[in-house]
């Protein structure tokens, strides 16, 4: 095939060129023709090494594919996985160690947990994250298992880069961790656990991979490559099938106008109280003269607000702590004052008409509709 290149890119040249009056020209063509069908068969040598690899990478979709059929069903893995103690109880322990860190750190520790949550992403950050390494990894894994200077290069570069985006990737991990529910920990701890070995088994193939890979560092890129497939395939279990970071708000659509919902006078001051207002649960509160109502569910895992801490914090006003993880709403408008929640709640006005509370919510257009109305003016006006 290279052979074959190598021939018509000559004859090409030579419609191209008066060859047989233009010596320099044509040895100049047929040097750069040859450096093509060498180039030509390295890339083909490279491919058939890493067919393995590519027929792995082929067979995802399949397997995915095979996965949705039992969404909700538990595999031996995960079945396994809860059921041995001693990882549940050293995970519990760490989780719950780490988060107690935070909260002891006080508000400058709880600005680093944000900020690795993702609350000013308005979704987890470590998924987003994690699209990096995975990538820089698995191509690491690709370049390294084909021969020649240029893939080694690729796949040193790849793999360094992968080896840096695990570290922050890691530290947002390790921090959701800290709040993740008992029914995930046991996945996440071996999810963790099975991204460390990877990271160290990539940092072996570099570490053996001096210049051009040698076949020691093709197979520790390999072993770290497998190792970090079946930890994101843990990854996805925690999202899709144990709901890890997927917001547990309930997402009301009403009342868009004024509704009565309880006597003023069955509101006591600084006692919340939950009522249900359209299907939606909704915590009350009264502070002074002021109410404020907003969604009582937490967005993070659901936990009840309305058995929450009620404090004032700053520009942010009269804000509700989550009993469960410790997230911070603020009643005002329900946006994230501390994760680990990283999605915002519901909330209402309020008003008293005739002893009676009335609320009515306040609308907030999607963010997916925001960004496109914006964009689809940006381009009107442009
Ligand atoms: S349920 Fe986890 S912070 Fe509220």
């Amino acid at each position: 095939m290279a052979e074959m290149n190598a021939a018509v890119c000559v004859w090409e040249c030579a419609g191209d060129q008066d060859l047989f009056h233009d010596a320099p020209s044509a040895i100049d063509c047929i040097r750069k023709t040859g450096q093509a069908a060498m180039y030509a068969s390295r890339l083909f040598v490279a491919y058939t090494e890493s067919k393995i690899l590519f027929a792995l990478l082929l067979s995802i979709p399949t397997f995915l594919e095979q996965s949705k059929e039992v969404p909700m069903q538990e595999t031996d893995v995960e079945r396994n996985l809860k059921e041995i103690e001693s990882i549940d109880s050293a995970s519990h322990a760490v989780s719950r160690g780490i988060h107690n860190a935070v909260l002891g750190g006080g508000e400058p520790a709880r600005k680093v947990a944000d900020a690795l949550h993702g609350t000013w992403l308005g979704h987890p950050l470590h998924p987003a994250l994690t699209d990096f390494v995975v990538g820089a990894f698995a191509f690491g894994s690709l370049f390294n298992l084909a021969s020649g200077e240029l893939n080694g290069k690729l796949a040193r570069k790849l793999i360094q880069a992968g080896a840096i985006m695990a570290v922050p990737t890691a530290l947002a991990g390790v921090t959701d961790f800290s709040t993740v529910p008992r029914r995930a920990m046991n996945t996440a701890a071996v999810h963790g656990s099975l991204n460390s070995v990877a990271l160290v088994l990539y940092l072996l193939s570099l570490r053996n991979g001096n210049g051009r890979p040698s076949g020691m560092s093709k197979l520790f890129s390999t072993l770290g490559f497998g190792a970090m497939f079946v930890s994101a395939w843990l990854g996805g279990k925690m999202t899709y099938h144990y709901r890890v970071g997927v917001d547990k708000s309930e997402r009301p659509e009403g009342p868009t106008e004024w509704t009565r919902v309880l006597s003023d006078a069955e509101l006591t001051e600084n006692r919340p109280r939950r009522i249900e207002v359209e299907g939606t649960a909704v915590v009350l509160y009264k502070r002074g003269s002021r109410i404020y109502a907003m969604a009582a569910v937490c967005a993070h895992e659901g936990g009840p607000l309305e058995e929450g801490t009620f404090l004032e914090k700053g520009a942010d006003g009269v804000c509700v702590e989550c009993p469960w993880h410790q997230s911070v709403f603020a009643m005002e408008d329900g946006h994230v004052v501390h994760g680990p929640s990283t999605y915002e709640l519901a909330a209402y006005e309020t008003r008293v008409q005739d002893g009676q509370i009335q609320i009515r919510l306040i609308e907030r257009k999607p963010v997916v509709e925001q960004d496109s109305r914006q964009l689809v003016g940006e381009l009107v006006t442009e």
